[in-house]
């Protein structure tokens, strides 16, 4: 059985970067099931459509054939939809919120989750996102739960937006109204909603630097052994 390692959590808690570190040192895959979401959030946008309107986007599905590949270089996770590699247009901040908003619609779920559970039965991986440890794989041999205050999530999303020239005049109240919606949309959908799954280990990462994340949840991770 391949070790499956889920880190789920509300945006900006951390996960993508412990997800990413913890699978380099560990020297298995690093799933970022996020992007899948995103994947489908722009190729729906592309094609004129609003990701709230589900009867508009279930029939799209058919015609979307996504990959998941790794970059020879860098190792970096990469989406391809239909051939056409996606991952430099979905990091936009107007895919955020159209990603939560199509993850809400159950048949792009089942979609995805079905190409996620392959890619663990597979590989050893650490897989990040919403619903991994209590939905996708409810039998994973170590799950952690990332938290953290609004406000220090908000922080970190403002930070990195700015970093990478993305914030086109959004003021950090802005970003903060924004996570404030996902998290909820994310956490009242219907289907496979965003929860601390059974089992879980819960770490509010509000006061703790990147490397003490990564010591922590090391730490989980021998105990899980
Ligand atoms: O992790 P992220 O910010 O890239 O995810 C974007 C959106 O995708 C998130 O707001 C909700 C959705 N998502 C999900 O519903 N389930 C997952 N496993 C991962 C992401």
């Amino acid at each position: 059985m391949p070790l499956n390692i889920a880190i789920d959590g509300p945006s900006g808690a951390g996960k993508s970067t412990l997800a990413k570190k913890l699978a380099s040192k560990l020297g298995i895959l690093y799933l970022d099931t996020g992007a899948m979401y995103r994947g489908i959030a722009y190729f729906v946008l592309e094609k004129g459509i609003d990701p709230a309107f589900a009867d508009s986007v279930v029939p799209l599905l058919k015609d979307i054939n996504m990959g998941i590949e790794y970059d020879s270089a860098s190792g970096v996770q990469q989406i391809i939809i239909n051939g056409e590699n996606v991952t430099p247009y979905i990091r936009e901040h107007r895919i955020s919120f159209a990603a939560s908003t199509v993850s809400k619609i159950p048949e792009v779920r089942i979609k995805l989750v079905e190409l996620q559970r392959i890619i663990a039965s597979e590989n050893d991986c650490v897989l990040d996102g919403r619903d991994i440890g209590s939905y996708v794989l409810p039998d994973a041999n170590v799950k952690i739960y990332l938290d953290a205050a609004p406000a220090v999530r908000a922080k970190r999303r403002y930070d990195e937006l700015s970093e990478k020239s993305m914030l086109n005049g959004m003021s950090f109240e802005e970003i903060l109204a924004d996570v404030n919606k996902r998290d909820y949309q994310d956490m009242h959908r219907d289907f496979a909603p965003l929860v601390v799954a059974k089992n879980a280990v819960v770490l509010d990462t509000s006061a703790m630097t990147a490397d003490e994340v990564m010591q922590k949840v090391l730490e989980i991770c021998d105990k899980c052994k």
